[in-house]
């Protein structure tokens, strides 16, 4: 398949933010393409996270456009970036730990029902239905009525991920997905999103692992000191060249 005869999902140009006397990006472009997984590396502070959030609706770049499906976008706030298809899950804050299942797949777009007229958060309706979803992703929580905080690591973040399949993400962008789990839950992370760029999502997946990042992106884009200094299809570099992008001085 040859991603780049598509219209681009994500289309970034020119964008820079500055923190107080940091400029933490200068002049960066990105473009995504659906089905694509496209990964962001870059040594601690490059401004990996801050170019995401430009792109979720958490920091206003002070300069560059953003085009998603071919529109120019303003995002004010991340639940505008996620009515619109874009999803993100960060490695921290990913959930709602005292809620169920169903509360976090349904987290700020409660089913409510009436009783009486009265209207009442449908707990059971969301469970069934954060159910399906993760069982379509084969994601099986075997208390899906306890607290998230009772799952482990992995399974947070498959919750985190059904969501955003829930609401059909068109991009969906994960800030360090693998970081914290173990082995068989990074694998099954990694599957996930094998799954999610079969359907047509675009993926972008920032990680510290270079082997993570080799299974399972189609192009790299290196950030040093908030700009791009390289981008790469996978299948022509590898691991030493990405390094010496990432630290050249
Ligand atoms: N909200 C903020 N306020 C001030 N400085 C910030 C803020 N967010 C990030 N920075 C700074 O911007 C730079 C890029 O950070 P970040 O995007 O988090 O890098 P990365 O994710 O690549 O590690 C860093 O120097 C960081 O300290
Ligand atoms: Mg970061």
């Amino acid at each position: 398949m040859n991603i780049s005869n598509k219209d681009p999902l994500l289309d970034l140009e020119h964008i820079s933010k500055r923190f107080g006397g940091l400029q933490a990006l200068k002049d960066v472009a990105l473009t995504l393409y659906p089905g694509e997984v496209l990964a962001l590396a870059g040594d601690n502070g490059a401004g990996k996270s801050t170019l995401i959030k430009t792109i979720s609706g958490v920091h206003k770049p002070d300069t560059g456009t953003i085009k998603y499906c071919g529109q120019v976008i303003h995002l004010e706030t991340p639940h505008q970036a996620r009515d619109a298809g874009i999803e993100t899950i960060y490695q921290d804050l990913a959930i709602a730990d005292n809620l169920d299942v169903g509360g976090n797949v349904f987290l700020g777009r409660e089913i409510v029902k009436r009783i009486c007229g009265l209207p009442f958060v449908d707990r059971r309706r969301m469970r069934q239905e954060a159910l399906e979803t993760l069982q379509d992703l084969d994601i099986h929580i075997h208390h899906p009525e306890n607290p998230l905080r009772s799952l482990s690591g992995g399974q947070r973040q498959s919750v985190a991920i059904g969501r955003a399949i829930h609401w059909k993400a068109r991009v969906l962008i994960m800030d360090e997905p693998t970081a914290a789990l173990g082995v068989p839950e990074q694998r099954k992370v990694m599957e996930i999103i094998e799954r999610l760029k079969k359907s047509g999502v675009g993926v972008i997946f920032i990680s510290h692992n270079l082997n993570d990042i080799f299974q399972v992106s189609d192009r790299i884009l290196v950030l040093r000191r908030g700009e791009k200094v390289g981008e790469r299809l996978i299948s022509e570099t590898n691991h030493d060249e990405v390094v010496r992008m990432m630290v050249a001085g």
